[in-house]
């Protein structure tokens, strides 16, 4: 894969720009809560290193290798850091995943959904992109809402297709969103604060 320029996207009050090293702390902080643990792959106990590795290596490589676009979602005022949004698994054949998390104090007021929704129109827009795929851990309805309100159409169930962190298999929800399909009736926008 050609690797892909680093993008910068303000879309409202938020702004989504590649990981810098500074953001390792707000990460590290963010990944504490058990939500993140409980309906991420991310690693748990979620340590320090963990961030560092994801800051310093992981990202700038997925950008590198053009197979991910990892996005830190920060207030475009304050630039706190307010959730984690990426394509990964790019392809050249026009396929990517969508992946997130919303930090604690920041969810229940739209971000997630502003932020998935911009990525996806980036992704389809910038990435010429033809499907982006969607898939969480079965029961995580807080995603799917966010997915649903992004225009992601829910697919089914794969059974035990998602392995944790610690090696189990659980089954997931899975769903896309095509290039071609309508954008979804309610436009996350008018929510945020
Ligand atoms: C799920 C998550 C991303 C939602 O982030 P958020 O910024 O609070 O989401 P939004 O404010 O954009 O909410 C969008 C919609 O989802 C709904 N929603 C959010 N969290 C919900 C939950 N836990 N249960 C049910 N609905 C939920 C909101 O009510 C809203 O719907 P509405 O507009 O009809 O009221 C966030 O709780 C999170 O990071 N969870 C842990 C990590 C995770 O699950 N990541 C996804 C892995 S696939």
């Amino acid at each position: 894969m050609p690797s892909l320029e680093p993008a910068e996207i303000t879309a409202g009050s938020l702004h989504l720009r590649p990981w810098r090293p500074y953001d390792v702390d707000a990460v590290y902080e963010a990944c504490q809560d058990p939500e993140i643990g409980r309906w991420t792959l991310v690693p748990t106990p979620y340590e320090r290193q963990h961030a560092e590795d994801f800051v310093a290596r992981q990202a700038p490589a997925a950008w590198a290798d053009g197979t991910g676009a990892p996005f830190a979602v920060v207030d475009a005022t304050t630039e706190q850091l307010l959730a984690s949004v990426a394509l990964g698994n790019i392809t050249d054949l026009g396929d990517a995943e969508v992946g997130y998390w919303c930090a604690a104090p920041a969810r229940g007021q739209g971000v997630m959904s502003q932020a998935v929704a911009t990525l996806t129109r980036w992704g389809f827009g910038a990435l010429g992109l033809a499907r982006i795929g969607w898939r969480a851990k079965v029961g995580n309805t807080g995603s799917l809402r966010v997915a649903e309100k992004c225009g992601f159409t829910l697919e089914g169930t794969l059974r035990q297709a998602l392995v944790t962190g610690d090696g189990r298999r659980v089954d997931c929800w899975v769903g896309s969103r095509l290039a071609d399909d309508p954008p979804p009736p309610e436009d996350p926008r008018r929510r945020l604060r």
